[in-house]
């Protein structure tokens, strides 16, 4: 068992990452079924992979014959009995929303042939929570990949107590097939590395928004100052990751922690972005509007024109 790997993977959500992961992975070779519960997401996702086909052939040097032979490989559908049937492994990018995670797992467990593996690529929940809703608990750990996965081609790998062994070392084999860089987690940690690091400058983003203190275009600024090379700010950041999943974490999270500055956040969020349809980069518009957002201009990041001052000055009245 610890020689087999996986050729057929199975993908659950076809959203922003369920979309790319799916993408990704049958560019590097793997026969990729995506199940999502609405044809609107299938719909969406068949769109986005076209976009991906372009940053493949501009920026990953991709010709016409590989992107074919992609697309050779992918298969949609929203019927999970078929999704199921033949995957070595379903990877499950469904809403960070624990108990539609929980209703996926308990119907999926009812369609999977028994070497199945599960891995989620939840951002913030734990696979401990999730892993007897599996019904096989010694077959499921998380696999969490970051968005943008071919450049930022990460893979963090966390088991829960009963994640067997060959399970992990299955799921790292299938990491590095797919041009990842494993990150073992050493023990179970809401969040991971990456999202240890970047949620909380994410909800101090949030925050200094929902209170009135600042705007994207000014936080952003400070950031890419601050880190001199980076291509985005937080703002930029959120809009890629997308407001759905922005809104999921802080609700989640201000509801667990009773976190009244993630609640306003969410708040903030719901308000301003998902009841105005403005979901993030990729639809269109979420801070920013695309495919030319504001801080990727030349001269975002200029000292202004001294005839600016009094603009500026005004945004530091209080009120
Ligand atoms: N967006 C990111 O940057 C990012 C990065 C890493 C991990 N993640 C994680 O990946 C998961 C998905 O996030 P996303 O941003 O891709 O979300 P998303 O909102 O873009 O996509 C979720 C998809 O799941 C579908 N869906 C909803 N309910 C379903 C169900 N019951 N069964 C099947 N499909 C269902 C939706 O139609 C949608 O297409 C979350 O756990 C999130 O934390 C997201």
């Amino acid at each position: 068992m610890a020689e087999k790997s996986v050729n057929n993977l199975t993908l659950l959500g076809a959203g922003v990452l369920g979309g790319q992961i799916a993408w990704h992975s049958a560019f590097k070779g793997k026969s990729v079924v995506v199940y999502d519960l609405y044809e609107k997401g299938l719909e969406q996702c068949r769109k986005d992979q076209e976009g991906y086909a372009r940053v493949y052939i501009d920026s990953l040097g991709a010709d016409e014959k590989l992107i074919a032979a992609t697309r050779g490989r992918l298969t949609f559908t929203s019927d999970l009995a078929l999704a199921a049937a033949k995957a070595d492994l379903v990877i499950e990018a469904v809403p960070e929303i624990p108990d539609v995670k929980t209703a996926v797992y308990k119907e999926l467990a009812k369609h999977l042939p028994a070497h199945t593996l599960i891995a989620t690529n939840s951002s913030t929940l734990l696979p401990s929570q999730f892993a007897d809703d599996t019904g096989r608990p010694e077959k499921y750990c998380a696999l969490h990949f970051a968005n943008q996965i071919w450049h930022q081609n990460l893979a963090e790998i966390m088991a829960h107590p009963k994640t067997s062994l060959e399970t992990l070392t299955i799921v790292t084999r299938f990491a590095i097939e797919i041009g990842m860089l494993p990150i073992p987690l050493q023990k179970e940690q809401n969040g991971y590395v990456i999202n240890s690091l970047l949620v909380p400058l994410l909800n101090a983003t949030i925050s200094l928004l929902a209170n009135g203190v600042s705007t994207p275009e000014t936080i952003d600024r400070t950031y890419m100052i601050n880190n001199r090379g980076c291509k985005a700010g937080p703002c930029g950041i959120i809009d890629v990751i997308g407001m759905t999943t922005a809104y999921n974490v802080s609700y989640y999270w201000g509801t667990e922690k009773q976190d009244e500055q993630l609640l306003l956040g969410a708040r903030y969020i719901k308000e301003n972005f998902l009841d105005k349809g403005k979901l993030g980069a990729q639809t269109g518009e979420g801070f920013y509007t695309y495919p030319h957002p504001r801080f990727a201009e030349p001269g975002f990041l200029d000292v202004p024109d001294i005839s600016q001052a009094e603009v500026l000055a005004r945004l530091a009245l209080p009120g």
